[in-house]
């Protein structure tokens, strides 16, 4: 049975309550939320035993055996939380996005490596069954070696006044494009060598900072990846995974929220237009716990490992510095 604290009882920390509720192989013996009214929504809405609910993680480490942290908190403190439980010896399975600075994600990295504990970031959107489908057809060679990836996403994110999504600069890209970038690196396989991006906002939008952007990642071997996002859509939308269509030598791969599709058209004697049926795959956090679980027993890096998710952070980064200098970014710069 593994032991487990659980930071943060905001809107994504009861989820994972939920998550880990349907587990028989988990069980949460502390809960960490300094908020008092969180505390006591947690308490009376969701029944969080009130004597194993703390405002601290170090009053939760004093009081209780643990094996792992789950930390759910904003950004900018993972790596408080996850320097305390490293420096505990407990594992650490952290929300996206690593952290809100990139120096920071590094050091606490380093931090996990050098206590040996495991230390994975849920990225849960790659754990989704388009994703790992289209990696796999990709492997297999369906559209030949991909040279141009666009990626479409129009969504009314974040809306909740006062919230850090909606007070702190470059949220969307840093918060929500996480996910996408990590899709794209597990998606294709490949890294970005550098990246130019433009963003923008709305007058009628919500969001502090740019809630809106066009930005394009080059490859070393010529592939073109295009990432065009509004987070203050009012208008039609996308999925959360956003519409995808990756274009290859022999047809392309689409997907939006609802179907992928195969497609050869253009000079075929038999055209072919055929709906992609995707892979089975179990729901995407129960998959992150089994995955964080199984590292462990096995003693290896588990898939997302924060030190693998740094290469997704510094998509993020370069992305942002891009806009901030209004040039095109190298990976190294960041990294
Ligand atoms: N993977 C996903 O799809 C997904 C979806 C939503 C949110 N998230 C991530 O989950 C994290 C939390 O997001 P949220 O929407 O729940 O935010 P939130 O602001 O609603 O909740 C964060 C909670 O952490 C608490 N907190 C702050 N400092 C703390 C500390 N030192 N110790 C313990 N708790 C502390 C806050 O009081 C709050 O209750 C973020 O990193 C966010 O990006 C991920």
């Amino acid at each position: 049975m593994y032991r487990c604290i659980l930071a943060g009882l905001g809107g994504q920390g009861l989820f994972w309550l939920r998550e880990v509720r349907k587990r028989n192989d988990c069980e949460i013996v502390a809960y960490v939320e300094p908020s008092s009214a969180n505390q006591q929504r947690a308490i009376e809405q969701h029944g969080v035993p009130k004597e194993r609910l703390f405002a601290s993680l170090d009053d939760a480490l004093e009081k209780v055996q643990a094996d792992f942290v789950l930390d759910v908190t904003p950004p900018a403190v993972h790596h408080v939380i996850a320097e305390k439980a490293f420096a505990a010896g407990l594992h650490v399975l952290e929300e996206k996005p690593l952290s809100d600075n990139y120096a920071t994600a590094k050091r606490v990295v380093e931090q996990g490596l050098k206590h040996g504990c495991k230390h994975m970031i849920t990225q849960n959107y790659r754990f989704g069954s388009f994703p790992r489908t289209t990696r796999r057809l990709l492997a297999e060679g369906k559209i030949g070696k991909p040279g141009q990836c666009d990626i479409r996403f129009y969504i009314p994110w974040a809306d909740i006044p006062g919230s850090h999504y909606v007070t702190q600069p470059y949220m969307l890209i840093n918060d929500m494009m996480v996910h996408h970038f990590d899709m794209l690196r597990y998606v294709l396989g490949t890294e970005p060598e550098s990246v130019q991006a433009i963003t923008w906002n709305h007058p009628w939008g919500w969001h502090k900072g740019d809630a809106a952007h066009s930005i394009v990642f080059f490859y070393p071997d010529g592939l073109i990846a295009t990432h065009v996002a509004c987070g203050c859509a009012v208008g039609s939308q996308t999925g959360w995974n956003g519409d995808w269509r990756i274009e290859g030598p022999k047809g392309s791969i689409d997907w939006d929220k609802h179907q992928m599709t195969y497609s050869h058209l253009h000079r075929v004697e038999q055209p072919v237009q055929e709906k992609i049926e995707p892979l089975e795959v179990p729901p995407a956090h129960q998959a992150i716990l089994d995955e964080f679980f199984t590292a462990i027993r096995e003693d290896r890096d588990p898939e997302c490992s924060a030190a693998d998710n740094l290469k997704s952070l510094a998509m993020v980064f370069a992305a942002i510095k891009s806009a901030q200098e209004g040039r095109k970014v190298s990976l190294k710069e960041i990294g």
